[in-house]
């Protein structure tokens, strides 16, 4: 038994595969918000008989991509170099934890403690769903926190017996179909960060956010890379606690 798993399409990056209730403080981080069921569209009864769906898993939650992280990191020493400025201000509450400093610890792509506990237990679930499957080979597309989350998956489904099941990594180029897009010319572009609609549209929110927080923070000189930034922080570097569920409002 094969289990065509773990594809790397488009950014998940904080989801919860089981929680139905994110904390409510992450659910307005836009598309980095935590997987959350989402209603089922009026009309729609299920598949057309001409369609089928085969089993597809992502990576499970991961730390910011290429281009974001540099915006991470140029807020923190925005603010580092800024610290006496900070520490004179007076602060509103919600800017003052920024007293204390902010560094973060982030790494490009990488899976996260969250993302590994998601494909834990989806292995789990996926046991109890699919009593009837004896899966042995697990295959995974060529990217690191891809290939780790397969790990993860196949530990909570066989746990110990794992050690005899085979994990595949298939490569990227020929008929790579786990990763298509990766011959797809359209694809780079596509995910150009200067291009995007979504790069379009922050030219247009960002900058008053900027001049709003630089009103609130006299002497940091934030510009709009560093609000971008910020609200990539928001999402990426929240404590682990919180995302993992473990505070008292989430349902588990
Ligand atoms: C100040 O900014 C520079 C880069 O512009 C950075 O290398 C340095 O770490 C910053 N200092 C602090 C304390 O964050
Ligand atoms: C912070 O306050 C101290 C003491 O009032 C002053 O000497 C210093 O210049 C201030 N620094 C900044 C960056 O505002
Ligand atoms: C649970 O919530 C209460 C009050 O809302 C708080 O005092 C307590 O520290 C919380 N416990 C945990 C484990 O988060």
């Amino acid at each position: 038994m094969y289990i065509p798993a773990l594809l790397n399409l488009l950014p998940f990056t904080l989801g919860f595969l089981h929680q139905d209730d994110p904390p409510s403080d992450t659910l307005r981080l836009g598309t980095l918000t935590p997987y959350k069921k989402a209603p089922i569209v009026e009309g729609i009864r299920g598949l057309p008989d001409d369609c089928s769906v085969d089993q597809i898993h992502r990576h499970g939650s991961r730390e910011p991509l290429e281009y974001e992280l540099p915006l991470i990191q140029g807020l923190t020493y925005k603010l580092g170099n800024a610290s006496e400025a900070i520490a004179n201000a007076t602060l509103p509450d919600s800017l003052q934890f920024l007293k204390q400093g902010y560094v973060t610890n982030l790494q490009i792509g990488r899976l996260t403690a969250v993302g590994r506990k998601q494909l834990f237990d989806h292995g789990v679930d996926f046991l109890f769903r699919y009593p009837h499957l004896h899966a042995e080979t697990f295959v995974a597309g060529n990217e690191a926190r891809v290939i780790e989350s397969s790990h993860w998956f196949g530990q909570g489904y066989l746990g110990m017996k794992v050690s005899d099941a085979e994990f595949i990594t298939l490569p990227d180029g020929g008929n790579n179909w786990i990763r298509p897009f990766m011959e797809c010319p359209a694809w780079g572009e596509s995910w150009n960060p200067t291009t995007t609609p979504g790069a379009i549209w922050g030219k247009k929110y960002i900058p008053p956010i900027t001049r709003r927080l630089n009103k609130l923070l006299p002497g940091v000189h934030l510009s709009d890379d560093d609000t971008h930034g910020a609200l990539f922080a928001c999402a990426y570097d929240p404590p682990q606690a919180l995302l993992l569920g473990s505070n008292n409002g989430s349902k588990r």
